[in-house]
């Protein structure tokens, strides 16, 4: 690891001639910690939707680069902690749902909805305790449109300062995020590395070869499909095909006519993905950790606006599935190249997978920060 740091510029000199990280950077447990440490603990990580806190009390849990935390709405808005309790560290609260106190259930210290300790069993006999010591540590949360992010850096920059421009892209494709409403929510574990799921997730140079159904959808052809890096985001835009919309293509897919026109696929630094697709109105977005190294392991969640057909939704998320499918299969494989090692450099082509370069120039630079 060490010796790596001191090669930043290096490899940043390599990534501009389109030369890939290192293979061991995704295979090697150790640049896994680090990555949790300078990645995840220093940037804004999706916790859940805001419309899950719309009353009083209303809760969601998630982690932060591992660390537990819970949102709450309280008197005052919403607020953030580190759902740990103050005790024997046990995980204070559960899921999601709507509470009176935050109760931790191995022995019933009792926090009110501001973090303050207000119970703790048998701790009136004990000598020079006072409950006033133990609040939940507070952790910053912020939101995005309709989504609700934490970070552990206290000194963080704020969240719109990251991504505020991605919702006028985002209203540029017809969809008024305000009107969205959540379908599902499941999460999932794949075998490969997060970096090699979101750099397939960057490009479509793959989309002609290994997703038939998708691309008889949306041209993604080179010079239509357009790939823009910002500073913090990256953003994919494409356009349905007029063969889509009037179903006489030769692959079977859903369709995607509607008042969307666009298809749209964002990644916010490091690891949210915003999905849209042609059709009726609906959004999906994907979280994505490391799990060690070679797996990984995230969560999904589908929105629509209100009125969806029933089996239309369903078609899109068969839709939707089978492009994930295809894509594990991919990023399985390339695991596996990247497992034995050799060779430790690929080659990105530079006009085709900018996004990865992109992605990859700002691994480099989190990681030797
Ligand atoms: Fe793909």
């Amino acid at each position: 690891m060490p010796q790596v740091v001191n090669k930043a510029s290096e490899l940043l000199a390599g990534l501009d001639r389109g030369e890939s990280l290192p293979a061991s950077w995704y295979t090697d447990p150790e640049m896994t910690n680090q990555e949790i440490v300078k990645i995840f603990r220093r940037s804004w990580q999706y916790v859940g939707p805001t419309q899950r806190l719309k009353n009083i009390g209303d809760f969601i849990t998630g982690y932060v680069g591992g660390i537990p935390v819970v949102v709450v709405r309280n008197d005052s808005g919403l607020q953030g902690f580190i759902n740990v309790c103050r005790h024997r560290r046990h995980e204070v609260m559960k899921d999601c749902g709507n509470a009176k106190i935050m109760q931790c259930r191995y022995h019933a210290w009792t926090y009110d909805l501001c973090g303050e300790l207000k119970a703790a069993p048998r701790s009136d006999r004990e000598p020079d305790f006072s409950v006033a010591d133990y609040p939940l540590l507070p952790i910053k949360v912020e939101t995005l449109g309709p989504w609700v992010f934490a970070n552990a850096d206290q000194n963080s920059k704020s969240l719109d300062s990251y991504f505020g421009p991605l919702l006028d892209i985002i209203a540029e494709s017809g969809l008024d995020l305000d009107s969205l409403e959540l379908w599902s929510r499941d999460e999932w574990d794949a075998r490969a590395n997060w970096k090699t799921m979101l750099e397939n997730y960057l490009e479509c140079y793959h989309c002609p070869v290994a997703h038939p159904g998708f691309s008889a959808a949306i041209d993604v052809d080179q010079d239509s499909y357009k790939l823009t890096p910002y500073e913090w985001f990256s953003s994919q835009i494409g356009y349905v095909r007029q063969s889509a919309l009037e179903g006489s293509q030769k692959v079977k897919t859903y369709d995607a006519t509607g008042s969307i026109k666009q298809a749209q696929y964002h990644l916010l630094w490091p690891n949210f993905t915003i999905n849209i697709n042609p059709g009726f109105p609906n959004l999906s977005v994907d979280f994505w950790l490391p799990n060690g190294p070679n797996t990984a392991k995230g969560f999904s969640e589908q929105y629509f606006a209100p009125g969806v057909d029933k089996k239309w939704a369903e078609e899109l998320i068969h839709f939707n599935t089978q492009v994930g499918l295809e894509d594990d299969l991919l990023t399985n494989s390339v695991q596996m190249g990247l497992i034995g090692g050799i060779p430790s450099v690929g080659r990105f082509l530079t006009n085709s997978e900018h996004l990865c370069i992109h992605f990859q120039k700002l691994v480099v630079k989190a990681m030797c920060d």
